[in-house]
């Protein structure tokens, strides 16, 4: 793995301005709806779910759910299978999945569909960043945090095979620099 510090895409500062204000977007939209579920999608959500989880000013609950996309390397095939299903019953609840990234769109198209079959109140999306050039299948994010262009990003939940993932900001890598 390289040394070399990924260029920043999205700093500190600006994603911790912007989650903030999703949070307070979610809290308004929720206040007095029932209960609600945030279910991370692992493992990239981890982060962008624990900060923007903490700063709901509304009662909320946490769920993890794992996929694996079929394909090989980078290159997906579209076919999303579930690796970990919710632990908790979601049914008769409102559920927010939470996603660091939305490339093609297959695998929240996927999750929305499968979520649905658990029969919750209403199932919404929020996701950190998404690569609007890239998708394949028309997908609903009602909370995005930003559009990026097709570059591999890494940082605040992003991985380039399993590195970076920490890194507090969103950064570029270049494939010269793996
Ligand atoms: C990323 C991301 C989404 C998915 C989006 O996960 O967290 O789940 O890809 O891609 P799509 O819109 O093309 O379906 P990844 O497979 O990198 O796994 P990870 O979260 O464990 O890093």
């Amino acid at each position: 793995m390289s040394n070399l510090t990924p260029e920043v895409l999205i700093s500190e500062d600006d994603i911790r301005k912007r989650v903030a204000e999703l949070a307070q977007q979610i809290s308004t939209d929720y206040n007095d709806s029932g209960d609600l579920v945030m279910i991370g999608v692992l493992k990239g959500s981890f982060i962008f779910l624990a900060d923007l989880s903490r700063q709901l000013k509304i009662p909320r609950t946490i769920e993890f759910i794992a996929v694996s996309s079929y394909g090989s390397g980078s290159v997906s095939s579209g076919a999303v299978r579930l690796v970990m299903d919710v632990r908790g019953n979601i049914e008769g609840k409102h559920v927010l999945i939470v996603e660091d990234i939305v490339d093609t769109g297959h695998t929240l198209k996927y999750l929305i569909g499968m979520l649905k079959s658990h029969r919750p109140a209403s199932v919404k999306t929020a996701a950190l960043v998404r690569k609007a050039e890239s998708a394949e299948v028309d997908v609903t994010i009602d909370y995005l945090g930003f559009d990026i262009g097709n570059e591999w990003v890494v940082g605040y939940g992003l991985d380039y095979a399993e590195q970076h993932r920490t890194l507090p900001y969103i950064g570029v890598v270049k494939p010269t620099d793996t």
